[in-house]
């Protein structure tokens, strides 16, 4: 647009003069009145009422409208006209208080109007592909292209400044517990946390690679070797992994490693920081100790190892109710070392066969077979089922569910793990049919503790750390190492708030010969041990203090603190699910040169 002007026009845009700001736009009151004051923002909607022109001016800090009356200056009425939404403006005017029924009481500076004495454009701006407000109707895909605009949206800016001040905290309170912050490379060697690796080719040394770091787990544990005893690091990782709506390929971690120290001491400091976090973010008082569920329990009564405990509604496993079953799903269930799983939903009985049908849907959408239900009423149960049970088997099912006349009884029956998994996908989508979640319900934070250490694979046959190699098994059995490796438990621990996982740690594993052994129940070999792990396992051998440590999802903290259901919603410049980045177009192809400097060739398929 500014192409098609004389170029004097152009001239006198650059050469423009304005002044500076004396207020934000978020900031006049009456007590202002009658003071001259100078106003820099955008032009976030006018109205020209063919006389009066009103202009709502906004910056990060809010809102103020001005008002340019013709018989007051004609020389701003005529450039007010040509303001269009998102210009840049200055603006010198007289702040004049609202008559009371004129008073806005949305904004905080609703009880004032100013009204201009000099107007000028500082910079035009072509019609924005989605209005810059909160309820936006674009698609999230427009919105990261053009994420400098999506980001003057006050939600997004909310969002940003809510991130910005929980930093503060976080720095703060490890401040004052007499952590040390200390940054560790980004381009380093692969680190085992289980995800793909970003890699980075050297030109230097062909043929090599560095990689971003999944997490500075490796180095934290290094840093207590030299004695740095209380560490933290607000830092970035990169997981080449699936993407959800709480992950992306690159995040921030608060991470955190202490000597010394047992998970008690872990968790001392970690529930800390949350009471700080409540108090100043929610204004609430946080009751510590954070109630603690190990991780089979957290399987056992909610079918997840991150429950969300903002609602009851527990499963319960009927194994001892159906060992003699005549049901055939049931009896193979517990006689093949499975589970049989239900779920009281109070006052269902008279879910339609529709509703039904969809649960069923629902659950075999999560890999069940099927989805048993009954129906309770004064005589019993009604269900297709009814006929394969005995008598006594449906009334001990009524007795140990303590299920009333009214409600529905929902069972799976299968693999252990699978079919909690199945089940606690039920019991969320149960918790939303029944509304059991609100948006005032209170925040609630858990301790997930006593993971297996291991993970058996079926397709590689072989075992993986559940958590990262260097965790230390639990002490009092530490023997099954040599026995039953799969019956081990980890000293390993997350945190979980509102059903998602903000943080995950554990105690390490000290000495050189327990981590030796560990990777051999791993099945890496010496020589594989040696290469990728060396410089560790080498460090332990000089005196390596007890250690442990945790490290926090940041962004999905915000997130959760923001009240929003997006990571995306709490990064400035986030990714797509497919780990796009929209606005800059990453990852791009790069010149035949700059892949010869790295002797890369890209192989076509
Ligand atoms: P872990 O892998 O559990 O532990 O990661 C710690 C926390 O980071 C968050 N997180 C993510 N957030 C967004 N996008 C992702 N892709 C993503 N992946 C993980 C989660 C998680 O709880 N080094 C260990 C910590 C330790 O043992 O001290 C580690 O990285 O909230
Ligand atoms: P079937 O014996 O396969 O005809 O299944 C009998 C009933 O049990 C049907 O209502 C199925 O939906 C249900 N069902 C089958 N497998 C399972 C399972 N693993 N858990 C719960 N219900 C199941």
């Amino acid at each position: 647009m500014i192409n098609f002007r004389p170029q004097n026009y152009l001239m006198k845009k650059i050469k423009m003069k304005f002044k500076r700001r004396t207020h934000t736009c978020g900031e006049l009151k009456p007590t202002n009145a009658d003071e001259k004051v100078v106003l820099n923002g955008w032009v976030n909607r006018k109205r020209d009422l063919g006389g009066v022109i009103f202009i709502e001016l906004r910056d990060r800090y809010g809102v103020t409208q001005v008002i340019i009356e013709p018989e007051h200056n004609p020389e701003a009425h005529q450039i007010g006209k040509e303001l269009r939404n998102e210009f840049v403006v200055s603006i010198e005017g007289t702040v004049r208080q609202r008559p009371d029924d004129q008073i806005n009481k949305d904004v905080t500076t609703g009880e004032i109007d100013v009204i201009v004495d000099k107007l000028v454009i500082l910079n035009e701006a072509e019609t924005p592909p989605f209005s810059i407000k909160d309820e936006v109707d674009a698609f999230e895909d427009l919105r990261l292209k053009y994420r400098y605009l999506d980001l003057r949206r006050p939600v997004l800016q909310k969002t940003l400044l809510l991130r910005h001040r929980m930093y503060q905290l976080v720095r703060k309170y490890f401040d004052k517990n007499s952590f040390v912050e200390i940054e560790t490379p980004v381009l380093m060697k692969s680190t085992p946390e289980g995800a793909r690796d970003y890699l980075v080719p050297s030109r230097i040394h062909k043929g090599k690679f560095y990689a971003l770091p999944q997490s500075p787990q490796t180095y934290k544990q290094l840093l207590m070797v030299s004695g740095f005893d209380r560490y933290f690091q607000i830092v970035k990782c990169f997981r080449d992994e699936d993407q959800r709506a709480d992950r992306q390929p690159e995040f921030t971690q608060i991470d955190v490693e202490m000597s010394f120290v047992d998970i008690d001491d872990v968790f001392e400091i970690v529930e800390g920081l949350m009471k700080v976090l409540f108090k100043d973010i929610w204004q609430l008082e946080l009751q510590t100790p954070i109630q603690r569920l190990t991780f089979d329990d957290a399987f056992e009564k909610y079918g997840t190892d991150k429950p969300d405990l903002r609602f009851d509604l527990e499963l319960q496993t009927l194994n001892s109710v159906f060992e003699k079953s005549g049901f055939k799903v049931f009896k193979d269930a517990v006689n093949n070392g499975g589970v049989v799983s239900a779920l009281v939903a109070p006052g269902c009985a008279a879910y339609s066969r529709n509703q039904i049908d969809n649960l069923t849907t629902h659950v075999k959408k999560l890999g069940a077979k099927g989805l048993v239900w009954m129906k309770v009423n004064e005589n019993g149960i009604d269900s297709p089922v009814a006929k394969f049970l005995a008598d006594d088997e449906k009334q001990n099912l009524i007795k140990s569910l303590s299920a009333k006349s009214g409600d529905l009884i929902l069972i799976l029956a299968g693999k252990r793990l699978k079919t909690l998994n199945q089940m606690g996908g039920l019991r969320i989508e149960m918790a939303k049919r029944l509304e059991l979640l609100n948006p005032d319900s209170k925040p609630k934070l858990l301790w997930v503790t006593d993971f297996p250490l291991l993970e058996w694979d079926e397709e590689t046959n072989r075992f993986y750390a559940m958590h990262h190699p260097f965790t230390s098994p639990r002490l009092e059995d530490v023997e099954l190492l040599d026995t039953d490796p799969g019956k081990l438990k980890a000293r390993a621990y997350d945190l979980v708030l509102n059903g998602h996982e903000i943080a995950g740690g554990s105690i390490r594993i000290h000495s050189s010969e327990l981590q030796a052994k560990m990777f051999k129940v791993l099945g890496i070999s010496k020589g594989e041990a040696e290469k990728k792990f060396g410089f560790l396992m080498n460090a332990f051998k000089y005196g390596a203090p007890p250690h442990g440590g945790i490290a926090f999802g940041f962004d999905r903290m915000v997130m959760i603190f923001a009240g929003e259901t997006s990571i995306r919603d709490t990064i400035a410049f986030p990714k797509t699910t497919s780990a796009v980045s929209l606005m800059d177009d990453s990852p791009s192809e790069v010149s035949e040169e700059q892949l010869k400097e790295l002797h890369i060739r890209i192989r076509e398929e």
